[in-house]
């Protein structure tokens, strides 16, 4: 069997991982690659004597790696946009294959890196930045090669979702989320994953490649879940709904929505089970109906699981010396189509309202008329005398889906309104119908 040269960038919890399955399973990897995996070189910018390398040249000059000539692929688990960027623009330029987990640079940088690499002839290999260990980008751009990808929603940062679960045993959210970072789940930002930009690098990556459109990162529509309190999640749960941080890329005729957002979802449906640090892709295709991929979605061996089937599938290219491989975005890159983004006021949804009404004759009626006027049907509305509060009483509506343009519209009317009392919650539903 051929020997296969990797060069490990970066050895934090990914990395690390990265580095001891390899190790560990080296037989059964080769068996499966047809030749053998040999780490070679590996460099972290920090010393880690505390890491027992078994005699691998270790460096803390990263560039190391990329400018061995010995090397065939480049791992990049640094993280980051700049130093990771150019790290792969020199391996690329260097002729050498690059497997990363870095979903920020993909997602910022890949239209500039794919070109680069697809140019220079070889593979810059991604799906560990996508949902972890998940094989979801191999699903999307080779599963279901045949259908049509009409949408695709998901819980895709663990963290988020880690904290969502706990806080429905009533936990705090500072809390939780010194949990999830001391367990190696968090962002070096952590408001990354809280605030959906980590959820959003995620989705602009599996909207790209399941529309067969060029990644447009600054486009997407991000809101975190911080705001979101136990009083809604109670609420959500009477009604039959779940909330959870989705991020939902849906492709229509005029564009492409792309928005990461609290989601209310069906507690009957499956996603509304995945709970904890566990993510979830649902994909829409035409052919084959709703697909789910359920997993680990961070964490060391579980990612590295992901890192190491694309060295795996990079691999057997370097050994046969083929030609053949799987576009970038899975469609020839002359086939991506220019679909824009659309604006938030042209997404459809459904909605959950929660507004602060004053506890008087003829309030419903004038909330009910609002609705109405602007198109908006309604689902099912809650309202309890239990609640009143210095007399006022929180109303609950759930709205049939209609365009965000007449919910924004209609806010702003019942907030306008002598007889509600601050602003109106509104987190977007969906029945993934
Ligand atoms: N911070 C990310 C998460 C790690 O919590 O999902 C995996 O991308």
């Amino acid at each position: 069997m051929k020997d296969v040269s990797v060069g490990i960038c970066g050895l934090g919890t990914v990395g690390g991982g990265t580095f001891n399955v390899l190790t560990r399973n080296a037989a059964l990897i080769a068996g499966r690659a047809g030749c053998n995996i040999r780490i070679t070189r590996v460099a972290s910018r920090r010393n880690r004597d505390d890491i027992d390398l078994g005699g691998v040249a270790f460096s803390t000059e990263i560039f190391d790696v990329v400018n061995d000539p010995a090397v065939d692929v480049v791992v990049e688990l640094i993280g980051g946009y700049d130093t990771a960027r150019e790290l792969v623009m020199t391996a690329i330029a260097n002729g050498k294959h690059v497997v990363t987990a870095n979903k920020a640079l993909i997602a910022v940088h890949g239209n500039e890196i794919f070109a680069a690499a697809e140019k220079a002839g070889v593979v810059v290999a991604y799906e560990a930045g996508v949902a972890g260990g998940i094989p979801v980008m191999k699903a999307i751009r080779e599963g279901l090669a045949g259908n049509r990808i009409d949408w695709i929603a998901g819980i895709i940062n663990g963290t988020g979702n880690y904290i969502l679960t706990e806080m429905r045993a009533g936990r705090a959210f500072a809390d939780v989320l010194k949990e999830a970072q001391d367990l190696g789940y968090a962002e070096a930002d952590p408001t990354f994953d809280v605030e959906g930009i980590d959820a959003a690098h995620k989705l602009t990556i599996l909207a790209s490649a399941g529309f067969g459109v060029p990644l447009q990162f600054e486009k997407a529509f991000t809101e975190g879940i911080s705001s979101i309190t136990p009083y809604d999640i109670a609420h959500a749960e009477q009604l039959g709904y779940r909330i959870k941080h989705l991020g939902i890329a849906r492709r229509r005729d005029d564009g492409i929505e792309l928005r990461v957002h609290p989601t209310l979802v069906p507690q009957s449906h499956l996603i509304a089970q995945v709970d904890g640090v566990l993510n979830a892709v649902l994909v829409e295709g035409d052919a084959v109906g709703q697909t789910m991929y359920y997993g680990p979605g961070a964490g060391d061996e579980a990612t590295a699981s992901a890192v190491i089937a694309d060295i795996v599938d990079v691999a057997r290219i370097v050994a046969s010396g083929s030609s053949l491989r799987v576009p970038h975005l899975g469609f020839a890159p002359e086939a991506l189509e220019n679909l824009d983004v659309l604006s938030m006021e042209d997404i459809q949804s459904a909605y959950y309202l929660r507004i602060t009404a004053l506890d008087r004759p003829g309030v419903l009626a004038k909330i009910a008329s609002i609705l109405s006027e602007h198109g908006i049907n309604i689902e099912s509305i809650m309202q309890k005398e239990s609640e009143v509060q210095d007399g006022r009483i929180p109303v609950i509506i759930l709205t049939h889906t209609v365009q965000e343009r007449q919910v924004n519209r209609a806010i702003e009317e019942l907030e306008a309104l002598a007889d509600t009392d601050g602003p109106v919650v509104r987190i977007r539903a969906e029945n993934f119908n």
